[in-house]
């Protein structure tokens, strides 16, 4: 994998069902792992943490040519997991999302990152939900779109703010109005209109967004520097579903 390289996986989870391969990837999983695939009330559930677990480890192996069960993994204060082990390939940097209907996984060899995936049929995308959720200049933008494009116009935002927040790592000890969103134009990628973090320069962030299936809506965020050429390459793990 190139240094200037982010690549992103993603797969439908449904569409691997095959029994010996579902319980090859649970031979995967660490003991955490398997017990959090165990707390899960619906089978959904579980059946999209499995995937999503074999998507991260089978992808790191492809990378790393290690074997997928050999990967350990450690969470920072708050949550986000990192690549602890083996010591050799410490310096692989991945996120994880997932959402009915999809799992998606960010993979980098130089630069933290946040990834977020959302269905674009979420029924929740109203007036009142920005004004919890989003800062004052998002809520404008929003308060300013037609009923046919709100819902998709205010998922741009949504996950904008979640690959943001994922790629710091500090979850919702982010305020999520500290921070605001341009969407992007025909021309210019999104990018932070305003952040008031303590030493954070708004400049320094990217994001790349991108619509894997015709029901998803994905974005990534990355720290660049500037006029840094980054590749960015989204596919299906259909490689997966022959592991
Ligand atoms: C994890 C978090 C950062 C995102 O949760 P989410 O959107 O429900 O979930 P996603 O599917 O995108 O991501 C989950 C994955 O992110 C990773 N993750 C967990 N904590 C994380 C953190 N603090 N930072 C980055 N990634 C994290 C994990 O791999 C997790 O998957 P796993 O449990 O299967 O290992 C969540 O803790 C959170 O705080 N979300 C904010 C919710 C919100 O109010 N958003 C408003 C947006 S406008």
């Amino acid at each position: 994998m190139d240094r200037e390289e982010i690549l992103i996986w993603f797969i439908e989870p449904e569409a691997i069902q095959e029994p010996a391969r579902l319980s090859r990837f649970l031979q995967w999983l660490s003991p955490e792992e398997r017990d959090q695939y165990g707390r899960f009330r619906f089978d959904k559930h579980r059946h999209t943490y499995l995937v999503s677990h074999a998507l991260l480890r089978g992808a790191l192996s492809l990378i790393a040519q290690v074997e997928p069960a050999q990967f350990y993994f450690n969470k920072n204060a708050y949550g986000k997991p990192f690549l602890a082990g083996p010591l050799q390939h410490q310096n692989l940097y991945f996120n994880l999302s997932h959402t009915e209907g999809l799992a998606a996984l960010a993979i980098s060899t130089h630069t933290e990152l946040g990834v977020d995936v959302e269905n674009k049929h979420r029924q929740d995308m109203t007036q009142e939900l920005a004004e919890h959720f989003f800062a004052p200049e998002e809520c404008r933008v929003v308060a300013n779109i037609g009923d046919n494009e709100r819902t998709e116009k205010m998922l741009e935002f949504w996950t904008l703010k979640e690959s943001y927040i994922k790629a710091v790592g500090a979850g919702l000890s982010i305020p999520l109005d500290s921070f605001a969103f341009k969407l992007a134009t025909d021309t210019e990628p999104a990018c932070l209109l305003r952040l008031d973090a303590p030493n954070s320069d708004r400049t320094a962030w990217r994001f790349w967004q991108g619509q894997p299936t015709e029901n998803h809506l994905m974005a990534l965020a990355f720290k660049a520097r500037p006029g840094e050429p980054i590749k960015i390459s989204a596919q299906r793990a259909s490689w997966l579903a022959r592991a």
